[in-house]
């Protein structure tokens, strides 16, 4: 573990105060503690402190916690000194990246983030960028290693990544656009990438299904003899209502094909799609980028929904991609975009 000492003087403030709101925040957690034992307190306090002051606790803010705990100064220093979750110089406005650089995350490529921290942040980590806005540093694990390499920005993590992927999340705080924390590839959490590879058959859909609607699924009998205040079991749906439910939906939504009209497009081209993706792209019935850049929201929503994988499909702007690319290939993919499809 590297030295951590108090930033320089020229940096710390000369007083720090709890805002009204804080402070409230703060007696109340101090009560939760039996009497005698206020001290537990000073990890949740000096937290809110660090959150309150941009992202780091000052000597000042260390020494309010120490008098509003009753505690000796020295005794806050060596906590907030101690753990690494306290950031003890100024930190990025937009953005204070920990890259986790322990083994896993080591072994998946955590040294490459680094070096894309090392170009566009600075050199050495706990430094700030030329405009202030971002910092970085270099972390032990932080418990998302299935999803290796992954970075932390604040409280949020963003896992599965490349430096290119870096590149892009660093550019997107940078214009402050919205970025969506967790895996950044194909997969929900620790499931597998491009979608669930067991249960993924109708027994999933009959258990969303009567997640949303639990009554429906409950056989009548049941129902019935559990009391004449409960609602009766609706009917069940007839073959007939059923076909004539399912039908429209089958029409409804986007174009698809059981097979390619001559030679597959190779969707993987358009950022976000990889190779799982495309199989499960091609599975439902979409081959070509002509078929994708023909998506309308309704569209979207539905694929969302088959892929189990909310809001990819806008984040990464697929339908403008599949437009391009069906339009002109990779040359006009470079010319709208100024870079290459991946
Ligand atoms: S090793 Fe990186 S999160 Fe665990």
């Amino acid at each position: 573990m590297s030295v951590r000492r108090l930033a320089d003087d020229s940096v710390q403030p000369k007083s720090f105060a709890f805002t009204a709101k804080n402070l409230n925040w703060a007696k109340q957690t101090i009560k939760k503690y039996p009497k005698g034992k206020q001290h537990s307190a000073v990890i949740p306090v000096l937290w809110r402190a660090q959150e309150q002051h941009d992202g780091w606790v000052s000597r000042a803010a260390m020494e309010e916690v120490g008098r509003m705990l009753d505690m000796p100064f020295i005794r806050v220093y060596e906590i907030a000194t101690f753990y690494t979750m306290f950031q003890l110089a100024p930190v990025g406005k937009k953005a204070h990246i920990q890259v986790c650089g322990t083994t896993p995350c080591m072994l998946r490529g955590s040294e490459d983030l680094m070096s894309v921290c090392k170009r566009r942040i600075a050199e050495q980590p706990h430094t700030l960028s030329e405009d202030g806005d971002f910092s970085w540093e270099e972390v032990e694990c932080l418990g998302a290693c299935v999803n290796a390499p992954m970075i932390q920005i604040f409280s949020d993590t963003y896992e599965d990544l490349s430096p290119e992927a870096m590149e892009e999340l660093l550019d997107r705080i940078a214009n402050g656009q919205k970025i969506n924390p967790g895996p950044q590839v194909d997969r929900i959490m620790s499931a597998p990438e491009g979608g669930l590879t067991s249960l993924n058959g109708d027994v999933v859909s009959d258990r969303k299904v009567a997640a949303r609607k639990p009554a429906a699924n409950k056989p009548a009998a049941k129902t019935a003899a559990s009391g004449p205040d409960r609602k009766a079991a609706p009917a069940k749906t007839s073959p007939a209502k059923k076909a004539a439910k399912t039908a429209p939906a089958k029409k409804a939504g986007p174009e698809r094909l059981t097979r390619p009209k001559g030679e597959a497009d190779d969707l993987k081209l358009i950022s976000g799609v990889g190779p799982k993706l495309e199989q499960t792209l091609n599975k439902l019935g979409f081959w070509h980028y002509s078929q994708l850049g023909k998506w309308t929201k309704k569209d979207i929503a539905i694929v969302d929904d088959e892929l189990s994988f909310k809001g990819r499909i806008e984040r990464d702007d697929w339908v403008r991609q599949a437009k391009v690319l069906a339009k002109g290939g990779e040359a006009e993919y470079i010319k709208v975009f100024g870079k290459k499809p991946r």
